[in-house]
């Protein structure tokens, strides 16, 4: 890496220096998320090798009461905060059940792409058009201080799609404890987990035969270019993703295919490729019961009720904080 002033970045720029400038290279999946990222995660979850989303829409349909009835169970009235909602279609689906049955409710999806809130926001206005609805444009590391809040209502915050999964652990462990330092003793959190299952399966998911999941990774390339003035040529690099099951993580990386150098503009510096080095982009992290048992518990939380699918392919769990430790 050669960079030649000291410049002002923002956080974006900033990250992408440090990444391309570490052994190995990164870049951080919190920047998948642009409006034509957000797009092609739509599609990806349309994928036949995506089982996941599929799976959590199964374990909603068919278990919304249970699931509607632990998130109401002791409360009047119940605030739902979706961090990182995406299209919400999932969400639609308790939306719904809980509306039927005359709960007092509200939704906040939180979500750093402009591009999904608007898409969600209209779907939700005309499908709910009883729904007090608050949708925010922002990044959910910076809304945590609002949720302390207390309106005397349950918060149950939603984080779903295995979003968990995209955080290195001890970067996990500290969200969730955050998460329960802002939240009251009445409030819940509910997590969606992939569970461990055939490595074959798993690593389809992330390598899917039309290709749509290698532009989703490609797509951060073309942001910088389009974003700092980079000049990656895309069809330098190829997507790899492989899972290594003793460890239970699915990773994602680009590959130069060529030794060559990038420039970009807004960093004033150029990166050295050598041919086949790679750039790691992704953790998707895979869970057993017992990761999950500890999880919860290293982040103060206990797990009041699970909602797994009839293949055991995903868990959705619901977490009281728990009262035995002030964090
Ligand atoms: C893997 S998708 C999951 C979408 C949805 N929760 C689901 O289960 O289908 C992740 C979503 O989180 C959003 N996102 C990623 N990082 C975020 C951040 N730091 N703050 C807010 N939203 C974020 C993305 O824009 C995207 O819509």
């Amino acid at each position: 890496m050669k960079t030649s002033t000291t410049l002002e970045l923002s956080q974006f720029a900033e990250d992408v220096l440090n990444g391309l400038s570490s052994t190995p290279k990164t870049l951080s999946s919190r920047y998948f998320y642009d409006d034509e990222g957000t797009r092609l995660f739509q599609q990806i979850m349309q994928l036949p090798e995506y089982y996941l989303t599929r799976a959590e829409l199964k374990i909603f349909a068919e278990q919304k009461e249970a699931i509607g009835e632990a998130f109401t169970s002791g409360a009047d009235a119940i605030d739902l905060v979706e961090l990182g909602a995406g299209d919400g279609t999932k969400t639609a689906v308790l939306i719904d059940h809980l509306l039927k049955k005359s709960v007092d409710l509200t939704y906040s999806p939180i979500d750093i792409s402009q591009e999904a809130n608007d898409v969600l926001s209209q779907r939700f206005r005309s499908q709910f058009p009883d729904l007090r609805i608050n949708p925010h444009t922002g990044d959910y590391f910076k809304v945590l201080g609002s949720l302390k809040n207390s309106n005397g209502r349950r918060k149950v915050l939603l984080f779903l799609g295995s979003n968990i999964g995209n955080f290195l652990q001890e970067r996990a462990l500290d969200f969730f404890g955050q998460l329960r330092s802002m939240m009251n003793a009445e409030d819940r959190l509910f997590v969606g987990f992939d569970m461990q299952k055939d490595p074959r399966v798993i690593v389809a998911a992330y390598d899917d035969a039309q290709g749509v999941t290698a532009e989703f990774n490609l797509n951060l390339l073309r942001r910088i270019n389009r974003e700092l003035g980079g000049d990656f040529d895309t069809s330098k690099f190829s997507h790899y993703a492989q899972y290594r099951p003793a460890e239970c993580a699915a990773r994602s990386f680009l590959i130069s295919r060529e030794k060559q150098t990038v420039s970009i503009n807004a960093l004033n510096s150029t990166f050295d490729f050598e041919q086949w080095e790679a750039i790691f982009m992704e953790i998707s992290q895979k869970y057993t019961h017992p990761m999950i048992e500890e999880f919860a518990e290293k982040s103060g939380f206990e797990i009041e009720k699970e909602f797994f699918d009839a293949e055991n392919f995903y868990l959705d769990s619901l977490w009281r904080p728990s009262q035995n430790r002030e964090r």
